[in-house]
């Protein structure tokens, strides 16, 4: 017996409202949740504690290829543990965040964590009524168009630079007043043109549906995605 199970990928940029849009989508439709970003951030902590010199680009591929990850795909509780630690959380600091770039930028690392991403993905796909794949929303930002450019429902989640910051700003700061959005402008612009440098994110690529969440607050946003996914797979 197989029955179809669906795949969902997500790209967007930072600030977006991607990784919550993703993991609620998952969640309502019971599916399986992969956060690829949490991935890069991941191998960056891994490196960062093992003292790797994030410049030397073999050393930083040769610490990721033996990375022991493990990327929980509950929607509801998505954890990553490295060797056996949660680092969850650890993996969210502004340390983190300043050095991903460096390792998301090395192609072999590129490579291996693609190839990780895409068994994960296959895994889930495969219904045949004995392995028991849920489906899956796979975010990050290579997603619609080279990790699993065959999804069956593939979205550019994209939003405006002010919307972006605003959102940003009260993530970080939790304020969204004038110079609470100047202080946060810096980092996020930073880090869009680093991203861009390993992916083109901003422009939908062919049959890939754009929504912009510019002027939609989070359930509203939720729910567009919730209607490609209607659309596309009816
Ligand atoms: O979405 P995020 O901020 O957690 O992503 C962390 C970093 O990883 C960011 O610099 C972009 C990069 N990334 C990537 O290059 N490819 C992906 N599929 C996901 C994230």
């Amino acid at each position: 017996v197989s029955s179809h199970v669906v795949v969902i990928a997500i790209d967007g940029p930072s600030g977006s409202g991607k990784s919550s849009v993703s993991k609620a989508v998952a969640a309502r439709l019971g599916l399986a949740y992969l956060d690829t970003g949490a991935m890069y951030r991941a191998a960056t902590l891994w490196c960062v504690g093992r003292g790797t010199d994030l410049a030397d680009e073999a050393a930083v591929a040769h610490a990721v290829r033996v990375m022991p990850l493990v990327s929980g795909l509950d929607p509801d509780a998505p954890t990553v543990h490295l060797d056996g630690r949660d680092v969850s959380e650890a993996i969210r600091t502004t340390e983190v965040s300043t050095a991903v770039s460096q390792v998301a930028t090395n192609l072999e690392v590129r490579a291996e964590l693609r190839r990780r991403q895409r068994r994960t993905i296959e895994a889930e796909a495969a219904a045949d009524g004995f392995s028991g794949g849920r489906g899956i929303v796979a975010e990050g930002r290579d997603i619609t168009t080279v990790v699993a450019p065959d999804a069956d429902v593939r979205v550019l989640l994209t939003a405006s630079e002010e919307a972006r910051l605003r959102r940003r700003s009260l993530e970080v700061h939790g304020a969204a007043d004038e110079s609470a959005v100047e202080a946060t402008r810096d980092q996020v612009l930073r880090r869009d043109r680093d991203d861009a440098t390993v992916s083109q994110f901003e422009v939908a690529a062919d049959g890939v549906v754009t929504v912009d969440s510019s002027d939609l607050d989070f359930d509203q946003t939720v729910d567009a995605v919730l209607a490609v996914v209607t659309q596309v797979t009816a």
